[in-house]
């Protein structure tokens, strides 16, 4: 990665809910507020991270790109763009399972040429590990953020993710772990070391962040009312916590 060209950060994890949509959204944010240009893009035919930043119907999407016409960028707020996605991405998936293994790596040829443009590229991808949508996003990465939720059964989930990253690795050699970050979470310190001594037992030396993300109404109603937590409610608890993520992120980077 050179100093001009944006890192490509996959925001993964197979289970469901865990907040790959509001962690994608609320770090963007963060990042932009903190003066790095953002490019976030929904790779999720629900379309949900399109929903919460107000683009609910649009006929320009990502699926129009990766069926080879042009990339739509749209402009959320200083710092910050979008490329959306609907349900036609569906459709997309099904045309680059078709193309054989140059349908591996259209996401990031449609990427590159946005590359200078930014500083951080975002991809809200979905729960899902079978479709051709996360192996294409985790070919364009260059790591990974994986969003746990610490509870029962959530470090076995994590197999996954760390399975097809492997299979990824193959076409992607400098794919790496951005890092685990708890997220809604609702208890304290004890809980972060439980589910990081389990993780360490699990999966050895994998980065986890000192940031938690606390489970916080402010982060669930700022999505429903189409804003970041920080135009939704900037002294919140969700506002800190992002804002924490996004400066961890940044030395993880300078010090790489
Ligand atoms: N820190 C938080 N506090 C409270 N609610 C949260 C928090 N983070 C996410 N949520 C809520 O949890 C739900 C799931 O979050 P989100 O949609 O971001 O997860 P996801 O992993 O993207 O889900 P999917 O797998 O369906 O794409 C949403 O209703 C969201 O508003
Ligand atoms: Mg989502």
């Amino acid at each position: 990665m050179t100093d001009s060209m944006a890192k490509v950060i996959a925001i993964a994890n197979h289970k469901g809910g865990v907040a790959k949509t509001a962690t994608t959204h609320n770090l963007g944010a963060a990042l932009a507020s903190l003066g790095k240009r953002v490019l976030m893009v929904d790779l999720d035919a629900q379309g949900n991270l399109s929903q919460n930043t107000g683009f609910e119907e649009t006929d320009q999407s990502l699926a129009t790109a990766l069926e080879g016409g042009e990339l739509p960028v749209f402009n959320i707020r200083e710092n910050l763009d979008i490329v959306p996605s609907d349900l036609e991405l569906d459709y997309a998936d099904e045309h680059l399972r078709n193309a054989g293994v140059t349908g591996y790596r259209k996401l990031g040829q449609v990427l590159e040429s946005q590359k200078d443009n930014y500083d951080f590229v975002l991809l809200d991808c979905p729960p899902s590990v079978k479709g051709m949508i996360v192996s294409n996003a985790l070919i364009a990465s260059d790591s990974v953020l994986v969003p746990v939720v610490p509870e029962k059964g959530a470090i076995k989930g994590l197999a996954g993710i760390f399975r097809l990253m492997e299979d990824c690795v193959q076409l992607n050699d400098k794919l790496t772990i951005e890092g685990i970050v708890f997220t809604r979470v609702k208890g304290n310190t004890a809980l972060h070391n439980f589910y990081t001594e389990q993780i360490k037992e699990e999966y050895g030396e994998v980065k986890i962040f000192n940031t938690s993300i606390r489970e916080s109404i402010s982060v669930s109603e700022a999505g429903t009312m189409d804003m970041d937590i920080f135009q939704h409610s900037p002294k919140s608890n969700g506002a800190e916590d992002h804002l924490a993520l996004a400066k961890e992120i940044l030395k993880n980077t300078s010090d790489n």
